[in-house]
């Protein structure tokens, strides 16, 4: 392997790709979709219409934004390709698993979208019906990652799927879908209706982090998209990643008050516990999603009341913001260290977490994933080496002559 070099463990300054969808400046706090201000977007913008600008790459006008959320919405709202999968888990199933599973679940349910059973250009060469068949399965994986989280939280409450009524918006058919329980006038909170979609918005997408990555890399083998955003699924599912809005939750209870917050600094700085939503491996100065996750929860406990835990993160936010340890590591608040709060606010169950993080996630992994299947040169698989550091050559010892 002349020349090869290991780059520090964790893909550390490791670039893979070019890409043109999002741009993060990890020094100056800087998030872009498209060129777009994350702050502007989350001010003016809506997930789908953030959406449509991650995946095309442009703002819609009025009526591609229209077609674009009547054709998410309509593939949606179904429950035929996967009412009976959900009702094969157990009631305590995680619902990340039931979510990575569904999706994998739901490529069997497309055949038309598999390229092993449609030609391996199925995606890559271009035309006008490959190109509407990409869009058909970005539609469907958009639409239905709303559905397949209720199903998922309606499993575990042991409940009949429901079929939200049309016109309502994105999160508020979620919501409904979640949350309806046989009202004649159920109408999603309208507040908590936009702060979901405000929170989706800026989940959606963020460069080549874990998951993303996961899905470039499933999706170079031309597997089904699928199966591609199952495997994301899957990367994002872990505390160091999507999991963490969960594990900081788990966190501020085990800490329990603001009285403990200095002991549980001192067992971070042995490196006895993990200060988890703080940290990342780009922003070393600040998450810019951190201030609009911070402002959306104040709206949020306006309508839900505040939440007892928020004392304590604040504690322990302030704390480690002016400790030395984590000023020297450029440690900071990210996206998931206030968000678990709202969620929890909300009423959804602390291992849910997680699920409202893959759910606008989807976005961004389909925008790359498109992206990589419309490159100039076609689809190469992605093959790293390594630098083996093994045994050298040796002979096979029968196992009666083994030590
Ligand atoms: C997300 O990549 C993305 O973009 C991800 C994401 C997205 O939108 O997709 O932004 C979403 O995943 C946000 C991150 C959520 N994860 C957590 O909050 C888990 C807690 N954070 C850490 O696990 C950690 O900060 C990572 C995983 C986020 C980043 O890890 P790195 O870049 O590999 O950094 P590192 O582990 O090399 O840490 C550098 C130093 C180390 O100290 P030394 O060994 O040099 O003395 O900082 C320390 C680490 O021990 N450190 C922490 C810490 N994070 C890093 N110490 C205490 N608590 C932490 N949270």
């Amino acid at each position: 392997e002349k020349g090869l070099r290991v780059q520090d463990k964790g893909f550390l300054n490791t670039a893979v790709i070019r890409s043109e969808i999002t741009y993060i400046d990890g020094e100056a706090g800087v998030l872009r979709y498209r060129g777009y201000p994350i702050e502007q977007l989350a001010l003016h913008s809506s997930h789908l219409e953030s959406a449509y600008l991650l995946i095309y790459g442009s703002l819609p006008t009025r009526e591609q934004h229209l077609h674009f959320e009547t054709e998410v919405m309509r593939h949606g709202n179904m429950h035929v390709d996967s009412e009976e999968f959900f009702r094969s888990f157990r009631y305590d199933a995680h619902p990340m698993s039931m979510l990575t599973s569904a999706f994998a679940m739901l490529g069997s349910f497309y055949s038309e979208a598999n390229p092993s059973l449609q030609g391996q250009k199925l995606y890559t060469n271009g035309d006008k019906e490959s190109l509407a068949t990409m869009d058909r399965q970005i539609y469907r994986l958009i639409g239905k990652a709303t559905t397949l989280a209720a199903m998922a939280y309606r499993v575990r409450q042991g409940r009949e799927f429901v079929t939200p009524p049309v016109g309502l918006s994105y999160t508020g058919s979620f919501l409904y879908q979640m949350d309806h329980l046989g009202e004649e006038d159920y109408k999603p909170n309208p507040v908590l209706e936009k702060a979901l979609d405000v929170l989706f918005l800026i989940h959606a997408d963020h460069e080549l982090n874990a998951s993303c990555t996961t899905v470039l890399q499933t999706g170079s083998s031309l597997v089904d998209p699928y199966s591609a955003i199952a495997a994301g699924c899957a990367s994002l599912y872990g505390p160091l990643h999507g999991g963490a809005n969960e594990a900081v939750i788990r966190m501020l209870v085990s800490i329990g008050s603001p009285e403990n917050v200095p002991a549980f600094i001192e067992a971070v700085k042995r490196r006895e516990k993990t200060l988890s939503g703080f940290g990342h491996r780009v922003y070393k100065t600040s998450d810019p999603r951190s201030f609009i996750v911070r402002k959306t929860a104040d709206e949020v406990f306006k309508v839900t009341g505040r939440d007892a835990l928020l004392e304590t993160a604040m504690a322990l936010h302030d704390a480690a913001m002016k400790d030395e340890y984590f000023i020297k590591r450029k440690l900071a608040p990210n996206v998931d260290f206030w968000s678990g709060l709202i969620y929890r606010a909300m009423g959804f169950p602390m291992d849910f977490f997680p699920v409202l993080f893959a759910v606008p996630r989807v976005v961004g992994w389909l925008a790359h994933w498109r992206q990589m299947m419309l490159q100039d040169g076609g689809v190469k698989i992605w093959r790293p080496r390594q630098v083996y550091v093994g045994a050298g050559k040796r002979e096979y010892v029968p196992i009666e002559k083994r030590g």
